[in-house]
């Protein structure tokens, strides 16, 4: 590698974040803050890493998109046969983290996981553009395939079936909802001296805020 790593280094000097502007609800700060990144235009402002835990206790991550936060939960959608499907049916402690590097911040999210209702999928499954929804038909989501012109055969296949009519949800398909017991603010401050904010649920289901140390 021509860079040396050691030397890529950054200030981070967009922002603070004080424990006066703190709202009761985590909610509503992570409401602001999604749409702080939609409105500086970040890549992909839903991206949110999801990690799950293997049956032998190993940790497991990869992307998903957001696609709304319903009565305090929030909302992806996936095959539920996938790796994290299969994981999530096992154990359903899982942790969503959003990085927005732009805005030098970050949220974590540490909860549960439960399948939303099939109406809910099938309403959001509606929504998708025609050949996502063929797509989610098809792919065997986490398992080995023989070629990507297995894939493509499959997908014409299936195009041609649903040609003219409503393609309907396969019952593999469909969201989760997520409830959180802890959700953390991290805003990048000068000299690596972040601002970090915890909130965390108690059973009387109100929010006790702390700052960490960054
Ligand atoms: C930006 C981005 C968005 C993605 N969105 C989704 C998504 O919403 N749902 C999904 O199932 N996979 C999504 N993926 C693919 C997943 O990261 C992953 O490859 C897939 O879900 C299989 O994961 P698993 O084998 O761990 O279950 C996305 C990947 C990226 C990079």
């Amino acid at each position: 590698m021509k860079t040396n790593l050691a030397d890529i280094r950054q200030e981070y000097t967009k922002g603070g974040l004080r424990e006066a502007d703190l709202p009761d609800d985590p909610l509503l700060l992570f409401s602001r803050w999604l749409q702080d990144a939609i409105d500086a235009q970040v890549e992909e402002p839903t991206a949110v890493i999801v990690a799950t835990v293997s049956p032998e206790g190993y940790p497991s991550s990869r992307t998903v998109l957001l696609k709304g936060v319903d009565d305090g939960r929030f909302i992806f959608y996936t095959n539920y046969e996938s790796r994290k499907g299969g994981q999530l049916a096992g154990n359903p402690h899982i942790s969503l983290s959003f990085v927005w590097h732009t805005l030098q911040r970050q949220v974590h999210v540490e909860g549960t996981a439960v399948k939303v209702p099939p109406e809910t999928s099938n309403a959001y499954f509606k929504k998708r553009p025609y050949k996502s929804r063929i797509g989610a038909r098809i792919s065997p989501q986490s398992q080995p395939i023989a070629s990507r012109m297995q894939l493509m055969r499959a997908f014409v296949q299936e195009a041609a079936r649903w040609f003219g009519k409503e393609v309907e949800r396969p019952d593999n398909w469909g969201g989760y909802a997520v409830t959180p017991t802890r959700i953390e603010f991290w805003q990048g401050r000068p000299s690596r001296l972040h601002d970090r904010f915890l909130y965390t649920l108690h059973p009387d289901k109100k929010w006790a805020i702390c700052r960490l140390a960054p």
